[in-house]
């Protein structure tokens, strides 16, 4: 696997890889890998791509109130998985490289990044679109390769690049999720053994409304008594709700494409979550 750590190089390895390969993949990531991150390198890996997959732990995303040095990182870890699952190139930029001094230029999407995380998190989305694009013009690959579990990210990163004509796909992978559950995310190693035993009642209340709404019964009532039994459980419930897949706007009940998403406290942690209905 090649390493880059610098513009110029990752320029000529981008250009090494693409002699050979008939497309160029890309997996953004912020390192502290597990398997949701492997499943996507091994995804395209799979499309027959040459993969490069970044690690850059982006300040821009982090909001005044959240811990950016707590942030997990592990390079050696890192690299290793990205090898194991065959990336070809690992793009490890600096904080000078990605916002060179002075800088004064930032991607602000609207839309699908108003409300929810949005609102938790001002500003998260701007950090996130701004390090996509940057991300995307400097591997100009085919395609990018983004989890499920983020959803509203996902939809973000597919409005930007729609609105900004960039010449790549973006694919979406599902969530990997443990034996009980769990989705698995990068902060999940900050839940105490207690919180970690209750964590999986985010899933079940997202699958019970599923059911219900599911089998056509307006959202409002299923929804409340989901917020209300994380409540009991500890849960500081930021918000469960039932929305459209790709605007993330709230719906009423079932639609196409309807989507239910959750963001709840457990300790110091905040998990997010999402599932289709059906
Ligand atoms: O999902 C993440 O890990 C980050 O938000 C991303 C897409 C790598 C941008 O920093």
């Amino acid at each position: 696997m090649l390493i880059a750590r610098t513009l110029p190089d990752l320029r000529a390895a981008c250009l090494r890889l693409r002699r050979h390969a008939e497309a160029l993949a890309f997996v953004p990531t912020m390192g502290a890998l597990h398997a949701g991150h492997r499943s996507l390198v091994a995804r395209a890996v799979a499309s027959g791509a040459a993969t490069v997959a970044s690690i850059f732990v982006n300040p821009l995303q982090f909001g005044p109130n959240e811990d950016l040095s707590r942030y997990p990182r592990d390079e050696p870890g890192d690299l290793g998985a990205l090898e194991a699952e065959g990336c070809a190139l690992a793009w490890l930029p600096n904080v000078a490289t990605m916002y060179p001094p002075g800088e004064a230029t930032a991607v602000l999407v609207r839309g699908p990044a108003e409300r929810w995380e949005g609102d938790a998190r001002p500003d998260h989305f701007l950090g996130v679109a701004t390090v996509c694009a940057k991300l995307f013009g400097q591997v100009r690959p085919d395609r990018a390769y983004f989890g499920e579990k983020d959803w509203q990210q996902l939809q973000v990163v597919r409005r930007m690049v729609t609105d900004l004509l960039l010449p790549l796909e973006i694919v979406g992978v599902e969530t990997v999720r443990e034996d009980d559950g769990l989705a698995l995310s990068s902060r999940n190693r900050f839940l105490t053994a207690a919180e970690r035993a209750v964590a999986p009642a985010l899933v079940r209340a997202l699958r019970g409304v599923a059911e219900r709404v599911g089998y056509g019964e307006p959202a409002a009532a299923p929804l409340a008594e989901a917020r209300a039994a994380l409540a009991a459980k500890g849960f500081g419930v930021d918000y469960v709700a039932l929305v459209d897949g790709t605007t993330l706007a709230p719906l009423e009940r079932d639609a196409p494409g309807a989507r239910l998403i959750a963001a709840a406290k457990l300790g110091s942690v905040r998990l997010i979550d999402n599932i289709r209905i059906g």
